[in-house]
């Protein structure tokens, strides 16, 4: 067929040219977002493999060919672009509580984030974080026109019961913080890391107490409350605390724990996703909690089922304490509660840190217009 060589190099161009297409994207994407991470895209190895234009010209000679250069020359471009783009600035505007937290945020790996708490940065700052129990309604908010690109986050860890609505927020805030799962940004009260299964078997803290409670807010009303008077009519609690009348010091609070099988991990009020250190503080200290708050299956998002009793298990305070009687003249029974340490630690959270230097973070990783209008209801609703 006289034509055929003609048509080979009509194909060869729709080839060449077909590829430029599909080349162009890519590079422009790299080009275009100079803050993409090699390691979560892969984009070198994406690049490494696809067959460029330079490369398709030498492909008779090298058919394996890879071009080298290329994703070099792209990554050399890459570090260059991120290292002349600014740190992302974090105002804090009021320390929580009063409370000076170091605003390094070195322990969580995050780099390239600045948080500040120099009210004068404010027309420079990309995020604005203000904690919720330190607003006087809308009074101490800035009063300055915001930046175009600065979002307000609201930060928050108190339950909806203890701490009171503001609805002009509703049309001041962009991202949430808060141990709520569905934030923005959720930060808990501690958190579970995994731990190479260990050799040894956890070691049980000398117990002589069995079951123990830690109160310091105390309210008849309180369902807590209600269910301790019953349980300790059937079992004996151990009450210190406050709401106890039998003050005790930081020291003597873990030295406590320690010593109790049970722990009472009460929460002062109901709510989804609101689990406080009085979950992780036994944990860590090796006593088994007897949770009070959302349901199990919330827990459960959180930690293992078989690291905690929950009251809801159990139709009757009476029940439940003949559980706890039961465990507690079964030895192999109750060591159960502690199987899930051989693969976990137990991490408490960093209050004011954690959460500034996630909400900095998720800044930097979000450039994208957001807005949160439904903070009441979301929230107390
Ligand atoms: C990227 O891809 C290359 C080649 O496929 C691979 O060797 C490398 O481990 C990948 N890197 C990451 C971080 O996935
Ligand atoms: C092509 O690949 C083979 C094996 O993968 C390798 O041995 C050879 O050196 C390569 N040739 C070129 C030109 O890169
Ligand atoms: C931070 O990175 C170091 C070294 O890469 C690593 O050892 C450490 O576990 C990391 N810390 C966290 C909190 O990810
Ligand atoms: C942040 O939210 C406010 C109001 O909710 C909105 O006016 C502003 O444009 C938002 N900014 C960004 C950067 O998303």
């Amino acid at each position: 067929m006289p034509c055929q060589p003609s048509n080979w190099s009509h194909q060869r161009t729709v080839i060449f040219v077909g590829l430029v297409f599909l080349c162009f994207p890519v590079i422009l994407y790299i080009y275009y977002k100079p803050d993409i991470k090699f390691p979560d895209f892969n984009i070198s190895s994406m690049i490494g493999h696809q067959p460029c234009p330079k490369c398709v010209h030498s492909q008779e000679l090298h058919p394996n060919c890879s071009n080298k250069e290329h994703p070099d020359d792209t990554q050399k471009i890459q570090v260059a672009a991120v290292n002349n783009e600014p740190d992302t600035i974090l105002l804090i505007w009021f320390w929580p509580f009063g409370y000076k937290f170091d605003i390094s945020c070195s322990d969580y790996n995050i780099t390239r984030c600045r948080l500040t708490d120099d009210r004068s940065l404010y027309n420079k700052a990309h995020g604005v974080l203000f904690h919720h129990r330190d607003m006087r309604g809308i009074s101490n908010l800035p009063k300055k026109p915001r930046p175009r690109f600065q979002k307000w986050v609201w930060w928050n860890m108190e339950s909806p019961a203890n701490c009171g609505q503001i609805t002009e927020l509703n049309q001041l805030i962009n991202l949430t913080c808060s141990y709520r799962l569905d934030s923005h940004i959720p930060v808990q009260y501690g958190s579970l890391v995994p731990v190479t299964p260990k050799e040894e078997t956890f070691k049980l803290p000398a117990k002589d107490r069995l079951v123990c409670w830690i109160v310091s807010n105390w309210g008849a009303h309180q369902r807590r409350v209600q269910v301790y008077n019953e349980l300790k009519k059937h079992v004996k609690v151990e009450c210190f605390g406050g709401g106890c009348n039998q003050r005790i010091s930081n020291d003597e609070y873990t030295k406590i724990m320690k010593g109790c099988k049970f722990y009472l991990s009460f929460e002062n009020s109901v709510y989804k996703d609101y689990v406080t250190e009085k979950l992780y503080s036994p944990l860590i200290q090796g006593a088994v909690p007897v949770v009070l708050g959302p349901p199990r299956e919330n827990y459960e998002r959180l930690v293992p089922g078989d690291s905690f009793i929950h009251v809801d298990d159990f139709p009757t305070a009476k029940e439940l304490a003949e559980r706890l009687l039961y465990l507690d003249k079964h030895d192999d029974e109750y060591m159960k509660y502690h199987n899930w340490r051989k693969w976990y630690e137990v991490k408490m959270g960093s209050f004011g840190k954690e959460h500034a230097c996630k909400s900095c973070r998720y800044i930097q990783n979000h450039r994208e217009y957001q807005r949160f209008n439904d903070l009441t209801k979301w929230f107390w609703g």
